[in-house]
């Protein structure tokens, strides 16, 4: 199936496995890349070091186009682009805010840039800043997200851009393939789906509170880092949610000691990335070390396996899940279903 994104970007099908931090890693995206799908590395919660290594890694499994997703407000955005230019990535996409000048330094090198948006203000400015095709997620996505549904924001962004659109926030089939192409998208991005894969490195108990949950099990809080956050209701969802602020300030400051060791981030280098993701949001200061700690609590549960100490995120669509195909039998799956619904569309008598 020939789309916009198709041929902007070199894939067989047109489809996304997006950059989730701890989740999209070498193996995952190499597999996507290998069933003809576009993937993506998330570098985010990856050191400098760790990108290059990762993309290398990548770049040893596949022959096909990949992209790595990142940061413009971190502080090494600049180092993490010549990484994107020097190894020959394909696609940089930028999660939150994208920045003009690192959007014009990888278009000049020949990258192909698609930032994440949530709202049609956000396409516009990319578009005008000379992005190539922009990922429009609905609310009902998982991760950071925003308060439109899908079905209401895509046709709004197509409408509102030029360039190629790419429909994100609780696809997992055929059918909504299909549906997006309707509304006039090149293509749909996929999280969730991606993550519930044999192939991704997810510990199985984790998969597993996923593929148990329910929609109604899948929330909205801003109690982790003060920004909308869709993710699975666990017991620490609830207790973040009720805490005063000052067990909320005790707890912060314990999380972020750990972080610390983790990631060797000074608490000035923690506080100024915290206060990054404020996006100028009154927030307290334990939502501050928490936005600064979000990488940990996900990655307690993404890669240590912890359902009761990490974070989940997940879209809605964690709610209709209840496999783990490998990549190469979801994206052949879709593809299948989405050409058996386009032949069984009922057509209007001429
Ligand atoms: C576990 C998880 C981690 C995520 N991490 C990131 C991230 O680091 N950067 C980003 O731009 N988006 C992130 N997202 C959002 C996804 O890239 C994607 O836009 C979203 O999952 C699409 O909605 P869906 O889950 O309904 O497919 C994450 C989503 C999930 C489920």
């Amino acid at each position: 199936m020939e789309t916009a994104l198709t041929q902007l970007v070199g894939v067989r099908h047109p489809l996304v496995q997006t950059g989730m931090g701890w989740v999209a890693g070498p193996r995952l995206v190499s597999a996507t890349a290998n069933a003809g799908a576009l993937g993506v590395l998330a570098s985010a919660t990856m050191t400098v070091e760790e990108l290059r290594a990762a993309v290398r890694e990548v770049k040893s499994r596949t022959d096909r186009p990949f992209g790595v997703n990142l940061r413009a407000d971190a502080g090494d955005a600049r180092e993490r682009v010549r990484i994107i230019v020097d190894e020959g990535v394909r696609v940089a996409s930028f999660a939150l805010a994208p920045s003009r000048d690192l959007i014009a330094e990888l278009k000049d090198a020949g990258v192909v840039v698609i930032p994440s948006v949530g709202a049609r203000r956000h396409a516009e400015k990319v578009a005008g800043w000379g992005a190539d095709a922009v990922l429009v997620q609905g609310g009902e996505g998982g991760g950071h997200t925003g308060e439109v549904a899908t079905t209401v924001l895509l046709p709004q962004v197509v409408d509102a851009v030029d360039i190629p659109v790419i429909a994100a926030g609780g696809f997992r089939d055929g059918r909504g393939l299909v549906a997006a192409l309707a509304h006039g998208a090149a293509g749909v991005a996929m999280g969730t789906r991606f993550l519930l894969t044999s192939d991704s490195t997810v510990p199985e108990a984790v998969k597993a509170r996923y593929l148990a949950a329910t929609v109604k099990d899948v929330t909205v809080t801003t109690a982790v880092d003060g920004l909308p956050h869709r993710m699975l209701r666990t017991d620490l969802v609830a207790s973040l949610e009720h805490a005063g602020r000052i067990r909320s300030l005790a707890r912060a400051l314990r999380r972020a000691a750990g972080f610390r060791r983790i990631s060797g981030l000074s608490w000035p280098a923690m506080i100024r990335d915290g206060l990054a993701m404020r996006h100028g949001k009154d927030l307290s200061w334990s939502q501050v070390l928490l936005a600064a700690n979000t990488p940990m609590l996900l990655r307690a549960s993404m890669v240590e396996g912890r359902t009761d100490l990490g974070v989940m995120a997940a879209g809605q669509v964690a709610g209709v899940i209840d496999d783990l195909p490998s990549c190469e039998e979801l994206v052949t799956r879709i593809m299948t279903e989405a050409a058996q619904v386009l032949r069984t569309l009922p057509h209007p008598d001429e």
